[in-house]
C-alpha cells in the first residue's frame, strides 16, 4: 500500500487577504524545508476571495509543495447562476482540488447527494480532484445508523463516475459531532468507518480504485491526535478545520504526519 497522505486545511469562512497571504507563507516556508517526497500532499482551502491572494504568493519552489483547493463549486460551466463559481473558474484561479459536500454546506445550504454527485463529475471532467465529504450526526450514530448513512452518501456521490476517476478522488470522513467540538473520533473507530468506506468504493468501482483512493479523517484533528490517526491502516490523512488556521499548529500536524510516513 503506497497511498501518499494528504493533510488539507479547510479555512472555512475565515481570513481576509492579508491574513490568508501570511498564513499561506507560514505553511509554505515550513514546507520549503523539505522535498515533495518527504512531505504529505499539503492542501489549503482559502475562501474564494483569497485564492488569488494566496496564488500570488505561490512561487515556483512552493507551488508543488502546497496545493490549493476551493471550498465549493457549481456543476455548470457558466451562465445565469448568480453567486456561483464554476470548476473552470476555480481551475483558472489556480486550484487543484475542490472540497464538496461538507456537512456545513449540506446543513446550512441544503446541498443534496445528487448535487454533490453532479459537482464531483464536473470537477473530474474539468481536470481537478474532488475532496468529497461525508459524515453522520450524533443522532444517527446513537441510533446505529452510521454505516448505512455513510454508505448511501458515498454510493450517491460516486454514482456514474469511472473507476479511473474514483481512484484519483479523495474522500473525507467527518463525523459531524466531531467537527469544531474538540471531540475527536476515536482513531480505531474512525479507521473502522474509513475501512468500511473503502469497501463501498471496492463494491462500486473495483479493487484498484479502492486501493488507490485516499480517504481522510476530519473532526477536531490536532497536532496531538494526528500520529495515532495516521498509524491506522486505512486513514490516509486529515481534513483540518480549526487547527489549520494557525501556521504553527498546521505545520505541527504536517511534522507529526511525516513521522508516520
Ligand atoms: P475542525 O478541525 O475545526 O473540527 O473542522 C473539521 C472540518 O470541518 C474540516 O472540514
Amino acid at each position: 500500500m503506497s497511498r501518499r497522505p494528504i493533510i488539507a486545511g479547510n479555512w472555512k469562512m475565515n481570513m481576509l487577504q492579508d491574513d490568508a497571504r501570511a498564513l499561506f507563507m507560514g505553511v509554505a516556508k515550513h514546507a520549503e524545508e523539505y522535498t515533495v517526497e518527504q512531505l504529505p500532499t499539503i492542501v489549503i482551502a482559502p475562501v474564494f476571495t483569497s485564492i488569488a491572494a494566496v496564488e500570488s504568493m505561490r512561487c515556483s519552489k512552493c507551488r508543488p509543495l502546497v496545493k490549493t483547493a476551493a471550498q465549493n463549486c457549481h456543476w455548470e460551466s457558466s451562465g445565469a447562476y448568480t453567486g456561483e463559481i464554476s470548476v473552470e473558474m476555480v481551475k483558472d484561479a489556480g486550484c487543484d482540488y475542490v472540497i464538496i459536500g461538507h456537512s456545513e454546506r449540506r446543513q446550512y445550504f441544503s446541498e443534496t447527494d445528487e448535487m454533490i454527485n453532479k459537482k464531483a463529475k464536473a470537477i473530474l471532467k474539468g481536470g481537478l480532484l474532488p475532496i468529497i465529504c461525508c459524515g453522520e450526526t450524533l443522532e444517527q450514530r446513537e441510533a446505529g445508523q452510521t454505516d448505512a448513512h455513510i454508505t448511501s452518501q458515498i454510493k450517491a456521490a460516486l454514482d456514474g463516475i469511472s473507476s479511473e476517476d474514483v481512484a484519483k478522488s479523495v474522500i473525507a470522513y467527518e463525523p459531524i459531532w466531531a467537527i469544531g467540538t474538540g471531540k475527536t473520533c476515536d482513531a480505531v473507530e474512525a479507521n473502522r468507518v474509513i475501512a468500511m468506506i473503502r469497501n463501498v468504493v471496492k463494491e462500486v468501482a473495483g479493487e484498484a480504485a479502492a486501493e488507490a483512493i485516499r480517504i481522510l479523517y476530519g473532526g477536531s484533528v490536532k497536532p496531538s491526535t494526528i500520529e495515532e490517526q495516521m498509524n491506522q491502516s486505512d486513514i490516509d490523512g486529515a481534513l483540518v478545520g480549526g487547527a489549520s488556521l494557525k501556521a504553527d499548529s498546521f505545520n505541527e500536524i504536517i511534522d507529526n504526519t511525516m513521522k508516520t510516513m
